[in-house]
């Protein structure tokens, strides 16, 4: 971390708003500055404002926030929407009808557009027939999909109907898909044959078979299958149906009830310092109000813009920003289905060119992977129809930044670095492309409405531009989660506890320099960043131990150069494997995470160790095993080191 505070205390390029932006932005310095100015002196008002002005009620709010049970805020009590209504139904007046909703690129090359009218066909045909599951209005439905229109429209059908979506992304394995089936309740799953990744067949179907094993505690009683890859798969008489014979005859019409403001939208499962990934709960009116103002302010999206958010619907980064945000501002959004340099690390410039993108949304460590490849696959395309990029996932580092700009943006386009979490439900800290000069590296500053600080041990802020400490925000925001689902303690200690419910504490370390830029240092808890994606270190852990050669183990990151962290494991072997091959049992361990998590969640290397440094209350010391990992000398205290 030294390290990296002192490569950001050195950086000091700036790059100033381009003039010919700033004159047609949505919001330009002078707009930012009076809606800050008016959110600190109201921020109710700002916010109802902003509400009515933005969303589609079918019932008006009259009390914008409820703070009776915070940290348990809750906005626009009195009012109710429709989200899938503010976010199909609603441009379906005269031409925009007839606009390009969503434009998908599978990996073998086909294309397929759906305007805004298809949208809305499309979702009514399928809200219908989960109607005809007597799913109701509350019930959770468990999306496990690849990266395919319908995966789209089953998001929004169960917004329309009211029912609370769950998307589990298609690289988690069968057992972390069970955890979810579990945990939520879910009596519907929604899922595929299979998804194409870099030529070969994930088999969404079968994961989700080995998930519904009779012995474990699902409810599960309809599973609906998509029809992608024509894999073999088997079909259980009375539980499974295929998608398209589920969606034949169903009408094409289907009310979009009004749902309270308050209803939850969706659970999605992130990884946290302890225990399993927590379900975070978002709901509807906050959470879409503030999802569609932060595409608007930082994508700038206009009338003609063609966007592309390169993320999976599984994270929150596609829930935001691939559907919601975007769809409710009546944007043309493109989605790729496969692996980024798949049939050639030229397949994304390409898409670019071919489909005329403007606004590309992705994360430093894509762009790191496509430096390495070079730049003469991004030369071969005319990419000139680009005129702004964002970044997400961590900090972006300098030199992947300097060639984003220069190399894929021409060095004409703004980067607007988003700084954000599962839990915020949209973007916190970014450089408004109109109001912000870039600074490579950092995330800039709050948007409109968000009061955000960095505060140290005690509490109080560090206004010191060299000193780092906790990133908190300390006024409620309509965005922000809900709870967590199941776990409402969780939420509050997780959250809230350390400054005494003062603060929402997002779990990252930052400063502040002397124009109040953030820059974001990473994780100060047991999460790990991996190619952008949360993994707790206890998840990694315990699937670890979970093999019987395993006593114990122990798992850091460690920097990479393209997915930012790598897993590094330390494992103590019980006494009768300790003769065991390691090379064989490494390739096991490895393939136990898999398994149990996912492929992201691999370690890179693992230690074979006779013990585990840890202090003499038992905990792990993880800065000692990082050092370690690093091939660093340990010059650390350890004086609470127990042997
Ligand atoms: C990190 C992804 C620095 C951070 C939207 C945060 C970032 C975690 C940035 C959330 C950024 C995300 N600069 N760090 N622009 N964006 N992070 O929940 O550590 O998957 O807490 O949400 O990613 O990850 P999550």
């Amino acid at each position: 971390m030294t390290q990296s505070i002192d490569s950001h205390l050195n950086e000091e390029r700036l790059f100033p708003v381009p003039e010919t932006f700033a004159a047609r932005a949505h919001l330009d310095q002078s707009e930012y500055q009076r809606l800050q100015a008016e959110a600190e002196r109201d921020p109710e008002a700002f916010w109802g404002t902003l509400a009515r002005e933005h969303l589609l009620w079918e019932q008006p709010f009259s009390r914008v926030l409820d703070q009776g049970e915070a940290p348990f805020y809750r906005w626009f009590t009195d009012g109710s929407l429709n989200v899938a209504k503010n976010c199909i139904d609603r441009h379906l007046q005269g031409a925009q009808k007839h606009k390009a909703a969503l434009i998908w690129e599978g990996e073998d090359g086909s294309v397929k557009t759906l305007t805004y009218a298809q949208l809305h066909r499309e979702v009514s045909l399928f809200a219908n027939t989960l109607r005809g599951e007597k799913v109701e209005s509350g019930d959770r439905v468990v999306i496990y999909m690849p990266m395919v229109i319908e995966a789209v429209v089953a998001m929004l059908a169960c917004a329309r109907i009211g029912a609370v979506h769950s998307v589990v992304f298609g690289g988690f394995s069968a057992e972390a898909l069970k955890d979810r089936l579990e945990d939520t309740g879910a009596r519907i799953l929604l899922t595929a044959d299979g998804a194409y990744r870099g030529g070969k067949i994930v088999p969404l179907k079968r994961h989700a078979d080995q998930a519904l094993l009779r012995e474990h505690e699902h409810q599960v009683e309809r599973v609906i299958v998509l029809q992608r890859t024509g894999t073999d798969i088997d079909m259980l008489d009375g539980r499974d149906l295929w998608w398209h014979e589920a969606i034949a005859g169903q009408s094409a019409h289907c009310p979009a009830p009004a749902l309270p403001a308050e209803h939850p939208l969706f659970i999605l499962y992130t990884s946290g310092s302890t225990g399993k990934p927590k379900g975070i709960l978002h709901s509807s009116a906050g959470y879409l109000l503030w999802a569609k103002l932060t595409s608007r302010w930082s994508f700038d999206l206009k009338e003609d813009d063609v966007y592309w958010c390169t993320a999976d619907v599984g994270w929150i980064t596609g829930h935001s920003y691939v559907v919601y945000g975007p769809l409710a501002n009546g944007a043309t959004v493109f989605l790729y289905e496969g692996a980024p340099m798949y049939p050639q690390p030229d397949r994304f410039w390409s898409m670019v060119e071919r489909h005329g993108i403007s606004v590309l949304y992705t994360a430093p460590t894509a762009v790191r992977a496509f430096m390495k490849m070079g730049d003469s696959w991004v030369k071969k395309h005319d990419l000139s129809s680009l005129r702004l990029l964002g970044s997400v996932g961590e900090p972006m580092n300098p030199e992947a930044w300097i060639w984003y700009r220069d190399v894929i943006g021409g060095g004409k386009c703004p980067i607007v670095d988003t700084w954000w979490q599962t839990e915020t439900g949209g973007h916190m800290i970014a450089p408004l492309p109109g109001v912000s000069a870039n600074k490579p590296g950092s995330c800039a500053l709050p948007l409109p409405g968000i009061s955000a600080k960095v505060v140290n041990e005690q509490g109080e802020e560090i206004d010191a531009a060299d000193q780092g400490g906790y990133l908190v925000i300390d006024r409620p925001w309509p965005g922000m989660l809900r709870g967590v689902w199941g776990n409402p303690e969780r939420y509050v200690q997780t959250y809230w506890g350390k400054f005494g419910n003062r603060y929402y504490i997002a779990g990252d370390s930052a400063r502040r320099d002397k124009d109040g830029y953030f820059w974001v240092m990473g994780r100060i808890d047991d999460v790990l960043n991996v190619s952008g994606h949360r993994l707790g270190t206890a998840e990694i852990e315990s699937a670890l131990v979970a093999h019987p050669a395993v006593a114990e183990a122990a798992v850091v990151g460690i920097p990479h150069e393209i997915k930012g962290e790598a897993v590094s494991a330390f494992v103590i072997l019980k006494a009768a494997h300790q003769g065991d091959d390691h090379d064989q049992l490494s390739a096991a361990l490895r393939a136990q995470v898999t398994d149990l998590i996912g492929a992201i969640a691999r370690p890179d290397d693992i230690h074979f160790v006779d013990s585990l440094p840890k202090t003499r209350s038992g905990k792990i010391m993880r800065r000692l095993l990082r050092a370690q990992a690093r091939g660093e000398e340990i010059t650390q205290d350890i004086s609470t080191l127990e042997d």
